[in-house]
């Protein structure tokens, strides 16, 4: 039940609604393929060491003060800032937490859209495979059955050779998203979820124990927690692992936010925290586990990039027995799950534009869908035609980044983690204790610590990790 009532109205039908729109929001694109991608591109275990860390002590407190800052003032993401800070007697600029949060959820569903227009790629090979295999007369054959393992390496290579197709599938995906929250995020998207989120997760953890038998589970476990620290000092690792808890979450002043707006009075927002946080780290920890063991079996390397899901899973889907029909089924599913949080993010804009411009949900959508569309094309094309471009170089660790890598890192290594950082400031020393207290839903002990991590843990680790990944001289 999302902003299609004006707020202050509309309200999730019960705490149980709220939780699995907002976990729907947290599960997708980043806990399937951004986690395992980030974790296999800085070393595994330090990495995942770090990110656990990070969810714990810094972005579930951040969970918490968005979804109370949204619920206290049941307006939009920047006008329930400012407003928790008016009645704080502080200035309203402390809005500016959600101000860079909209810019950076827009920016991210920028080259969120390309990645689920890959995933869209699956859907239709495997589907047509599917096809091919049920017609045969097989039913229950491995993806892919009738073709080597060879080609299916070149599934992602092909579909990267294929600009006009690329873009296409991104479009198709944006497009889907823009209609949803144009016609009000409300009727089929949540019911869907509801469905479609339980069964995504029993699919994957399905694969998971299908991986975890065939394919080289030690080494997976090795590679995920056993954390080498000396990597971990590493320039990047750390606001690789931060940045990713944050993306994850999503925290950053936007969509928990909006979606804390609509919780009830008597939802207990500190209890409802703690569990999405936990939901949403353990999906990503799962789906570590369904893809590297894969990985070593068939002798990849872990250090991929972004396309290691979508190498891994097809091989493994290859030789498994009802492959064509479990393949087909977890990409329709990836890409529901990839639907549910490109909705959220575009909802942070589209809500603000209406509110601003007092334009129609509809043409806001419009206009918002269109604008994120184009600007990702710089990130679909980055793995063909602007291949060679460099878009910031000057930045320590960019170097080498196309304008895939370069949107990706930036919005949330340093622009996710920026919008937490005010928020912990504000929230921790500027809010009104009482009010935010009471909002919280916590006593005793947990809120003493909960105030501990908000006021002093979260700025200064955040504050650290942002001057270091900026310097990556101080510790390189
Ligand atoms: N958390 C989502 C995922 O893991 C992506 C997402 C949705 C997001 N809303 C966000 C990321 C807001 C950052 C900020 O796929």
């Amino acid at each position: 039940m999302i902003a299609t009532t004006p707020p202050g109205q509309a309200r999730w039908s019960s705490r149980a609604a709220f939780v699995l729109a907002a976990t729907g929001s947290a599960v997708g694109l980043g806990n399937l393929w951004r986690f395992p991608t980030e974790a296999g591109m800085n070393g595994g275990g330090a990495f995942v060491f770090f990110y656990i860390l990070f969810v714990a002590l810094i972005a579930a407190p951040l969970l918490l003060s968005e979804t109370l800052i949204g619920r206290h003032g049941q307006r939009s993401t920047i006008a329930s800032a400012a407003y928790l800070a008016r009645q704080s007697g502080a200035s309203p600029a402390w809005s500016a937490l959600a101000i860079v949060g909209l810019i950076a959820n827009t920016l991210i569903l920028t080259f969120y859209g390309v990645v689920a227009g890959w995933v869209l790629y699956f859907v239709y090979t495997s589907g047509a495979d599917l096809l091919g295999a049920i017609v045969g007369g097989q039913p229950l054959a491995g993806a892919y059955a009738t073709e080597s393992v060879d080609h299916i390496r070149t599934l992602m290579p092909n579909l990267f050779a294929n600009p006009v197709l690329l873009v296409g599938l991104q479009f198709l995906f944006m497009a889907a998203t823009t209609l949803i929250v144009a016609r009000g995020v409300k009727g089929g998207i949540e019911a869907a979820a509801v469905w479609l989120m339980p069964a995504f997760f029993i699919l994957l953890l399905a694969i998971t124990v299908y991986a975890a038998i065939t394919g080289d589970f030690g080494a997976a476990l090795t590679f995920l927690f056993t954390p080498d620290f000396e990597r971990a000092l590493q320039p990047g690792v750390l606001s690789a692992a931060l940045g990713q808890a944050f993306f994850s979450l999503s925290l950053g002043g936007g969509a928990m936010i909006a979606y804390g707006a609509y919780a009830s009075r008597d939802t207990n927002l500190g209890s409802t925290s703690g569990i999405i946080a936990f939901a949403d780290s353990g999906v990503a920890i799962i789906a570590g586990l369904a893809i590297f063991p894969i990985v070593f079996s068939v002798g990849l390397e872990p250090n991929a990039g972004p396309t290691l899901m979508f190498q891994t899973l097809p091989a493994a889907f290859h030789a498994m027995p009802g492959g064509a029909l479990v393949g087909f089924l977890f990409f329709v599913l990836a890409f529901f799950a990839a639907l549910t949080s490109s909705v959220s993010l575009l909802e942070i804009s589209v809500a603000w534009v209406t509110e601003k411009f007092r334009m129609s949900r509809f043409n806001a959508a419009m206009l918002m869908g269109i604008l994120v569309f184009l600007i990702g094309l710089l990130s679909a094309l980055s793995f063909n035609l602007l291949a060679d471009q460099r878009p910031i170089p000057f930045v320590p660790g960019f170097e080498n980044a196309n304008w895939f890598d370069a949107i990706d890192g930036m919005t949330s290594r340093l622009f996710l983690p920026l919008s937490g950082l005010i928020t912990a400031i504000f929230i921790g020393w500027f809010a009104d204790r009482k009010l935010v207290n009471a909002e919280t839903g916590l006593s005793g002990p947990v809120l003493v610590m909960w105030r501990f991590l908000i006021a002093w843990v979260c700025p200064l680790a955040v504050a650290a990790i942002l001057v270091i990944g900026l310097f990556p001289g101080l510790l390189g």
